[in-house]
């Protein structure tokens, strides 16, 4: 959620840094993108700043018609996701107060408090620009910049990536980190410091994450880190693995195309790739904890698990379970799966259970991300980097890997079931006609039962994520308890019926929906005389629920596009929601 990027140059090169910070926030954009910003010194120590509200190309567009008459030496940049403040040019980072400019991720709980204690008047809405006033604050009294950045960054509650720069002391670039990621690059001529590694591939080959409570210093060609106590540490320099193929569309019109077509190949990456380090026959009982599409890999798993291997399994949403004082289990095992790893509210329900000493198993994608290092357990799903806002890919990886804790590989056709993905994938043009029809409905309904009702609410999320139709998904038996009261001839149910046990029932129940004058495309086996459907192999009671998901998604992403809508940044929402 927002993304940062500040460079420095080293021995205050000549090089104009303001085209790498561009380029940098072009590849962050995913995180979020309702405005941006650029704040550098040019060599004369003067501050320049440029905001805009929108995407990032209107930066970049002011930013080149900017009369830029000295190079920018030290700088550093923001795209926001909005959390205090609406969407405006004065509440865009950078922040600036005097000659110190911030850009910050996350939420500053105290800056209330913290204006009125100071007098400090905020000139913006945000609880960020209270850093850059406090940091001003001190140095009228005399603190040096590094210092006045280490007692503000004392006095904050709540979580933050921050960068900042200072007129005053122009060859150094502080960066502080809690609760959200920051990480450090670099190269022969620069340092960089930044929210995601993907901001620094082509530019780091290495990365080094802070940790929480982290403080840096970039001065003097070097970067120096500091723990929460101020103490000097080293951290792990790791290889920056975000190669240009992860970021690039591959030759297709969209990231979120481009993930649906890789889906069936990161059923057998993950497959390949899985290697359990957890026996949870061992446990009593399972509680699966997550957010969004990652939560939804856990209901399904909860069919999977719960049949196959008779272990009960809760499923939990991180929000809810972090604060409602569940009833928890010692002899459980407490499972966290989340695509980026970073989502604030599965890491800090994570933190609950780590914090009465019970085992945590997490299931996530981003490497070295702050779920993944915090857990007892760790799994790596093989997603590859997935950049569309909704997530696609990882929800296959993340549900096969959860099928892999309790199923024995040789019980899984993996290839079969790619190979019915692709045949999916491979009829665009049948969702580009479906498209057409359901594009200006006014809701959809999604139903199913069995492994086929966790498929219908992933299919409902991802065509409200990105299409803005309201969309709900149901339990195909629960749809005379409420929602078959919407169905008339503006409604479209897509009922996901493929030829298993419940098939015959889910018929029946979309027979209901036809006696209403409701409208019907049937995803699985079969055709309802009259209403469209799309036939999918069947891949039995394992398989099926990934290729119903790919045909959800490809649902979802031609609806999207029909509407000319741009599916990989939807109005709203962020890839990694690192606050509350
Ligand atoms: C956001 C994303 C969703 C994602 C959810 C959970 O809402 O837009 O696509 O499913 O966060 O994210 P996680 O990274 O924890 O899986």
């Amino acid at each position: 959620m927002c993304g940062i990027i500040a460079v420095l140059n080293k021995d205050n090169g000549a090089n104009d840094i303001t085209n790498v910070i561009i380029e940098a926030l072009e590849r962050l954009e995913y995180r979020g993108y309702d405005s941006s910003g650029i704040a550098y010194l040019d060599s004369i120590n003067k501050t320049h700043r440029i905001r805009s509200v929108g995407r990032i190309e209107k930066l970049s567009n002011e930013v080149k018609s900017y009369a830029l008459d000295k190079k920018a030496i030290v700088g550093i940049g923001h795209t926001r996701w909005a959390t205090h403040g609406v969407v405006s040019v004065k509440n865009a980072h950078p922040h600036k107060t005097d000659g110190i400019s911030i850009a910050h991720n996350g939420i500053i709980e105290n800056y209330k408090e913290l204006s009125s204690q100071f007098n400090i008047n905020l000139e913006s809405d945000t609880d960020s620009e209270v850093i850059s006033q406090l940091i001003a604050k001190f140095m009228e009294d005399d603190l040096n910049f590094e210092e006045s950045f280490k007692k503000t960054v004392s006095l904050l509650r709540g979580t933050y990536g921050i960068v900042a720069i200072c007129e005053e002391e122009p060859n150094i670039l502080i960066g502080a980190k809690k609760g959200s990621p920051l990480a450090i690059g670099y190269s022969v001529d620069q340092i960089y410091i930044a929210s995601d590694a993907i901001a620094l591939s082509s530019l780091s080959e290495n990365v080094i994450y802070l940790q929480e409570g982290d403080i840096v210093v970039c001065k003097n060609n070097k970067y120096t880190i500091y723990d929460k106590d101020f103490k000097e540490v080293a951290r792990e320099i790791t290889n920056n693995i975000v190669s240009m193929k992860d970021i690039t569309k591959c030759g297709l019109e969209d990231y979120m195309l481009k993930e649906i077509h890789e889906e069936p190949n990161v059923l057998l990456k993950t497959f390949e790739n899985f290697e359990n380090p957890v026996d949870i026959k061992k446990y009593k009982s399972l509680y699966l904890i997550a957010c969004g599409t990652s939560h939804y890999a856990g209901l399904l798993a909860k069919y999977w698990i719960e049949d196959i291997s008779g272990i009960l399994v809760n499923v939990e949403i991180a929000s809810e379970f972090r604060y409602r004082n569940p009833v928890l289990d010692k002899d459980s095992l407490y499972i966290f799966i989340s695509q980026s790893g970073e989502t604030i509210d599965t890491l800090c329900a994570m933190r609950n259970v780590i914090d009465r000493g019970f085992d945590t198993l997490s299931i996530v994608n981003v490497e070295n991300s702050s779920i993944i290092r915090e857990s007892k357990y760790k799994i790596r799903t093989h997603a590859g980097m997935e950049i569309g806002v909704a997530s696609t890919k990882a929800f296959i990886s993340q549900a096969l890997t959860l099928l892999l804790l309790i199923l024995e590989k040789n019980k899984i056709p993996t290839h079969k079931i790619a190979e019915s993905m692709q045949s999916v994938i491979d009829m665009s043009d049948f969702f580009e006609d479906m498209a057409q029809k359901i594009r200006n409905s006014r809701t959809i309904i999604y139903m199913g039962r069995g492994t086929s009702y966790p498929i219908s609410l992933e299919g409902a999320l991802k065509m409200k994520e990105i299409t803005y139709v309201s969309s709900e998904g149901c339990p195909a038996g629960e749809i005379k308890h409420g929602p078959i009261a919407l169905i008339d001839t503006d409604v479209y149910a897509v009922i996901l019926a493929p030829h298993d046990r419940y098939y015959e029932k889910t018929i029946s129940n979309a027979q209901e929906i036809i006696a209403r004058n409701g409208r019907i495309l049937t995803i699985g086996s079969g055709r309802i005389q009259n209403h469209d459907s799309i036939e999918i192999n069947n891949t039995g009671d394992i398989g099926n629920p990934f290729v119903l998901t790919t045909a959800v998604h490809m649902l979802a992403y031609y609806t999207a596009k029909s509407k000319g809508l741009d599916v990989d940044k939807p109005r709203n929402l962020a890839k990694s929601v690192t606050v509350e």
